[in-house]
């Protein structure tokens, strides 16, 4: 694995709300290898924030309850006021980035946004592609920048891109040179994102593919295993699938990551979340830690429930390495989530960064 450097701190910036007289930024966020937290760096829109009311290590025992081993989890809050007569009026509506300092240095990005008036889909819409819709989009912008080197400027494909979560904060973050892909298979959704996301970001662009699949589209005529995406060779720079290869099965993984090969340029880079079967996610499942019961083998692949298996699939560590490796895609990056019951982990799924060589 040709590895990307260590991550400094873990955290989020869960909360972002404008009070009477001030903003408020509530969140989490310790330093992986245990040094403090000296303070923060905080931009709103394009205007960095100096003048702002910092209160730093409170207490913080749910976080402490998911990841016991992380260095201080136990007092890892902060809050963060800001006098709303510092934050100039046309940096409302845009992207929060507050940048925690260690060792004099910057750790990764925590994102949110303030104010964000771009709609969001209905409830029910938001729940079938797994909930906390604002939340996940920043998180998923802060791997995206922090773990795979994302920039304002480039090609991006979602594969996948359901109801338009991630490209929610992702319309706050490409700038109108990018170029935004998304494809799905349930196509209520492809409309909302042409509909309302398209709208607001002509350079957002969704199209529906009628793939058969039992949890999401059983009307789907097209089958998984021989779709070819629709655009042309070498056109990406940044490829992702969320949540996306936990609903397939392994020919369809196998053939979605030869597709994905195809249309990045050479250089480019594939995050992509799955969950991972090896010995520590089986033995948590085994001993009932795991909150996906992945146990019925099908197919290659492993899944909770024989009815609807396209409900949740995991798929064995070992295969997806040789899958990868087979394309001559270099694995720069594998981060071991929280979905199995293990402690700790980067995010829920386990996640990939793949790269085409140059
Ligand atoms: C849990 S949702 C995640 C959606 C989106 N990636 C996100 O993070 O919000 C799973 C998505 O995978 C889509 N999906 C299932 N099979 C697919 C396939 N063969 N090709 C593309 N998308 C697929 C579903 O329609 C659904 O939108």
């Amino acid at each position: 694995m040709d590895s990307n450097p260590p991550l400094k701190i873990q955290g989020c910036l869960g909360d972002v709300t404008l009070e009477q007289d001030h903003v408020c930024l509530k969140g989490w966020v310790t330093s992986i290898a245990g040094e403090p937290i000296e303070g923060f760096k905080l931009i709103i829109g394009d205007q960095e924030i100096t003048q702002f009311k910092l209160e730093n290590n409170l207490p913080s025992p749910d976080v402490y309850q998911l990841f016991p081993t992380l260095p201080n989890s136990n007092q890892a809050r902060f809050l963060i006021h800001i006098p709303l007569e510092v934050i100039a009026p046309e940096q409302f509506n845009h992207l929060v980035q507050l940048i925690p300092l260690v060792n004099g240095e910057e750790g990764e990005i925590l994102f949110n946004l303030l104010e964000s008036s771009l709609p969001v889909p209905e409830k029910e819409d938001r729940l079938g592609v797994g909930g906390s819709f604002k939340f996940v989009a920043c998180d998923f912008l802060g791997h995206f920048i922090n773990k795979a080197q994302l920039k304002p400027h480039e090609s991006i494909l979602d594969a996948g891109c359901g109801v338009g979560r991630i490209a929610y904060s992702l319309a706050y973050y490409l700038d109108d040179t990018a170029r935004y892909e998304g494809f799905d298979i349930v196509e209520k959704w492809i409309n909302w994102n042409q509909s309302v996301i398209h709208q607001h970001r002509p350079n957002f662009n969704f199209q529906w593919a009628n793939i058969y699949n039992k949890r999401y589209n059983t009307e789907g005529t097209i089958k998984v295993e021989n779709y070819s995406f629709p655009y042309a060779d070498e056109q990406f720079d940044f490829v992702f699938l969320t949540s996306v290869f936990t609903h397939l099965y392994a020919n369809a993984v196998q053939n979605y990551l030869k597709e994905i090969y195809r249309v990045l340029k050479p250089g480019g880079r594939c995050l992509c979340t799955l969950f991972l079967l090896n010995e520590e996610s089986e033995a948590l499942i085994k001993s009932g830690k795991s909150s996906q019961n992945l146990i019925h083998e099908i197919e290659d692949s492993f899944c909770s429930d024989l009815e609807i298996p396209e409900a949740s699939m995991g798929h064995r560590e070992t295969s997806v390495m040789q899958w990868v490796e087979a394309l001559d895609f270099t694995v720069s990056a594998k981060y071991y989530g929280l979905w199995c019951g293990r402690t700790p982990g980067t995010s829920y799924q386990d996640m990939l960064i793949l790269k085409k060589p140059k």
